[in-house]
Formats: C-alpha cells, structure tokens, sequence
C-alpha cells in the first residue's frame, strides 16, 4: 500500500478550515491558506472579494500580509485549499501567479508548496512553481 506522506497534514487541515471564513459571492470559489512561518507560527489567509472585482485579494496575500504585519518575513511551508464554495477541495488548486510572486519577496525558492486534495495533499516547492523568478537582487 502507498505511504501516504502526512508530515503536512495538520497544516493543511487548517488551511481547509480557514477556507470557512472566505468572502466570495461573487466567483463561488472559496479558499483557505495556512502560512508555516520559520519560528513555528502559523497564519491563515481566505479570499476577500469585493463587488468592484479587482479589489479581490487571495487567500495566500491575506496570509502573507498578516504574518509580515506580524513581524515574521521568514516561511518555510504554505498551505493552499480551495475549490466551490459549499464543496470539497479542488486537486490541484494552485497559487496564482501573483500570489507565487508575493511568496517569492520573502520566501526562498525551497519554501514548500502544499495543495489540498481529497484525503490529503500534493507537494511542490516555490522553486518549481516559479522558476527563473524576479527577485529583489535585481531591483
Ligand atoms: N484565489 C485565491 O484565493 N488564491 C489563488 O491562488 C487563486 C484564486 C481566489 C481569488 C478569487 O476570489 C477566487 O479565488 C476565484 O479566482
């Protein structure tokens, strides 16, 4: 039987149920993030839309934006769960590109990437969802 790798699971259920608190009328995609800060912290994040549209903000950026005002810029893993709202994880729900972008500011290429799945998640590396990133030593 295949050894279903559990390491991140706690992490990961809370993303699933910060997920709970997304304000989303507007796309019916409702997401959670947990946020393992490099202290052992975690910070949650959902997505906030607005009827403007634009103004939405991930779930990952709320996250983000709450640790950093939290004084914590150093992560190590971040956890992601989204999918229609009322219903189950989606597999493979992805940070958007944005959202990788603003990870890359304070994360190094080796902060773990989870995505929630039915019964548990899949693993990737911000180096393997934004490669060849811009980062702040060219600014
Ligand atoms: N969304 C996130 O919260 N995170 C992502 O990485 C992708 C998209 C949200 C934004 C919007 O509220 C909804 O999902 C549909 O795009």
């Amino acid at each position: 039987m295949k050894k279903v790798n559990e390491k991140y699971l706690e992490l990961v259920e809370i993303a699933e149920r910060a997920r709970e608190l997304s304000y989303s009328p507007y796309s019916g995609i409702s997401v959670g993030c947990a946020l393992l800060t490099s202290s052992g912290r975690v910070y949650t994040g959902a997505n906030i839309e607005n009827a403007s549209y634009t103004p939405t903000v991930c779930a990952e950026r709320t996250a983000i934006f709450a640790a950093v005002l939290a004084g914590e810029r150093e992560f190590s893993a971040i956890a992601v769960a989204g999918g229609k709202r009322g219903e189950g994880v989606t597999d493979g729900f992805f940070p958007c590109g944005v959202c990788r972008q603003v990870l890359s500011e304070f994360a190094s290429p080796e902060l773990v990437v989870l995505t929630a799945k039915e019964g548990g998640y899949d693993e990737y590396t911000l180096g393997e969802l934004l490669p060849a990133a811009f980062t702040k030593d060219k600014v």
